[in-house]
């Protein structure tokens, strides 16, 4: 049986995923990178720092900035990030999220955060949620990001709970593959393009019933 479910926090929990694509695109702006929300799609999950190389390996020719200069700007974009960010309240949790997460609880099932954020705990904090959770890994203790199994492994060490018995919930493509690296079972959020890997797909947060994963992880461990 389950004995853990681990979430990711941006774009599965509450749609900080947008929010991130906005501080993103108003530092691309600033530094005439070209940036969309189809080249975003390749950024979710990853850290902060390897976004922004990645979006500044797009700019025809690629700038160099020196480490200080890269470290200003990734702060320049948290920055703006953090400012989306304050207007955050319990309304802005996903749809079905709260009801998930109880029922998870009733079953006596442990509740892990895997995301990647540094600003995950105000997220948490001002959604209301923080108390659900028996573990939360540090992001900052993170060596390896996703598509490496390391967070989702460090999320299960927390909570005392074997890879093969944990679920995992994701609406970025690297995190997928992180889960799946982690030996779990994973639930992906978003279109069929994009979640291929998924154990079990569902369209939107609305969608997602523990009995729906509860079924789906049975029949693929049968
Ligand atoms: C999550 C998001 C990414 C973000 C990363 C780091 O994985 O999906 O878009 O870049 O966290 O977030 P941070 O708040 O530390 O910049
Ligand atoms: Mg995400």
């Amino acid at each position: 049986h389950i004995q853990a479910v681990i979430f990711d926090l941006d774009g599965v929990i509450t749609d900080t995923a947008e929010y991130h694509y906005l501080a993103w695109k108003k530092l691309a702006d600033e530094l005439n990178i070209p940036f969309n929300r189809n080249f975003n799609e390749a950024l979710k999950g990853v850290s902060r720092m390897d976004s922004l190389k990645k979006i500044i390996s797009r700019a025809q020719p690629a700038p160099s900035f020196s480490e200080d200069e890269l470290n200003r700007l990734a702060d320049r974009k948290n920055e703006y990030y953090k400012e989306y960010i304050q207007q955050i309240t319990p309304d802005d949790l996903l749809p079905g999220i709260t009801d998930l997460m109880k029922e998870i609880k009733q079953k006596g099932i442990k509740i892990g955060l895997a995301s990647a954020s540094k600003n995950a705990m105000v997220v948490l904090e001002k959604l209301g949620i923080t108390s659900f959770f028996d573990g939360i890994v540090d992001a900052a203790t993170i060596e390896h990001g996703k598509p490496d199994p390391e967070i989702f492994l460090a999320a299960a060490r927390q909570l005392h709970a074997e890879s093969a018995s944990c679920v995992g919930i994701e609406d970025a493509e690297a995190g997928i593959q992180a889960i799946k690296a982690a030996g779990m079972f994973a639930v992906g959020i978003g279109t069929a393009d994009k979640m291929k890997e998924a154990g079990l797909r569902v369209e939107g947060t609305q969608k997602l019933s523990f009995i729906k994963i509860e079924s789906a992880y049975l029949l693929k461990n049968k």
